[in-house]
């Protein structure tokens, strides 16, 4: 079977790179065809673990907005005679409603939402339109003159992404990154339930707090006691219990065990303080730390500056890099967002 993935529009490729990061890590068995920017098709999944499959992709996925199982790909001149082919008396659950999303395209939602309805109607039995609650969605996506049909399986529910803003979070203190981004960060690292995560330039613990929720066990580290403090405040503050936090020098790093990977923000600019390291350097004197502290095949995955050129400070410790994204944040700043992991022999 295929499933029909809604995503995010806010990035061009972070909703796509945390969907395979997940699908890869998690070992799902799917195709991944992506269609077009906020639109992908997980084809030829196995029927038979998908329970546990959404139970996973609900949980983890901060950019994927929705998932319908697919039922029909047509287009707008094929929609009448393919519309006719699918079993919507056994697929709908008594009545329904239909809501066309449009991806670069410009037909009438309203008319195509009609027209699919009475298409439904025309060739089915014993089902109606409810279109304030109904109990079957049938989720059209129109992107240029394609069409893709599906009944809605799970909406993933975005909430707490707007309620742990930095902002509101017990302790604020400036500098800390959106929480979806730092799901994804989370999700790029190929963490695993119950596997062990470090931070360790934790500062509120934004990170710490996305990979908790998800299942993982956390530690974070921050140079100063203050946000040690903070972070724990705020992972108790989203009910975290499987974690510990210190108050240590990066450089000082000496875990009691190797994690399975480390995600991080670490500080630069003016925001944020760098306990009296140099600029770049404290990337530098941060890989050397981390090294031996992770697990052979942990990944880890950071933000950094544009302007601070990775590639020479990670050939020098034994790292490779294994995928790079952009972000602009304004005129003269870009966030570079790289999953990085130990060279192989
Ligand atoms: C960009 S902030 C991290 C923000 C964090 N992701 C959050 O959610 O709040 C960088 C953090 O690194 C800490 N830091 C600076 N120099 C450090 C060092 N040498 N070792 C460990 N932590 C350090 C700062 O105190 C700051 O909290």
């Amino acid at each position: 079977m295929e499933l029909l993935c809604i995503q995010s529009q806010e990035h061009p490729e972070l909703p796509l790179a945390e969907l395979k990061a997940v699908i890869e890590c998690e070992n799902i068995d799917a195709e991944i065809d992506p269609i077009t920017e906020g639109l992908v098709i997980l084809r030829d999944i196995s029927k038979q673990n998908l329970d546990e499959y959404y139970r996973i992709l609900t949980k983890r996925l901060g950019y994927t907005h929705e998932i319908h199982e697919l039922l029909l790909e047509t287009n707008v001149g094929n929609m009448d005679g393919d519309a006719a082919t699918v079993a919507w008396s056994e697929i709908i659950d008594k009545n329904f409603a239909v809501r066309v999303k449009r991806i670069r395209s410009d037909i009438d939602t309203v008319g195509y939402e009609r027209k699919l309805g009475t298409l439904i109607l025309d060739n089915s039995q014993n089902i109606k339109v409810n279109l304030s609650k109904p109990n079957s969605l049938i989720r059209v996506v129109a992107h240029d003159d394609d069409l893709y049909v599906g009944i809605e399986r799970i909406r993933l529910d975005k909430k707490h992404f707007e309620d742990s803003k930095p902002h509101k979070r017990p302790f604020f203190y400036p500098g800390s990154m959106n929480p979806k981004l730092a799901r994804c960060m989370v999700n790029l690292s190929r963490i695993k339930e119950g596997e062990l995560l470090l931070d360790p330039f934790c500062g509120t613990g934004g990170i710490l707090i996305e990979a908790g929720l998800i299942g993982c066990k956390v530690v974070g580290s921050d140079i100063y006691w203050k946000m040690q403090n903070g972070a724990s405040i705020n992972l108790d503050y989203y009910g975290i219990t499987d974690y510990r936090t210190f108050h240590l020098d990066v450089r000082e790093l000496k875990m009691y065990e190797k994690v399975a990977s480390v995600v991080t923000d670490p500080p630069y600019g003016i925001s944020t303080s760098t306990g009296d390291v140099d600029g770049e350097e404290i990337f530098k004197e941060f890989f050397h730390a981390i090294y031996d502290n992770m697990k052979d095949d942990a990944y880890l995955c950071m933000a950094s500056p544009h302007y601070v050129d990775l590639k020479p400070m990670v050939d020098e410790v034994g790292f490779d890099i294994v995928e790079q994204y952009r972000i602009k944040m304004h005129r003269s700043l870009t966030r570079i967002i790289s999953v990085i992991r130990k060279k192989l022999d």
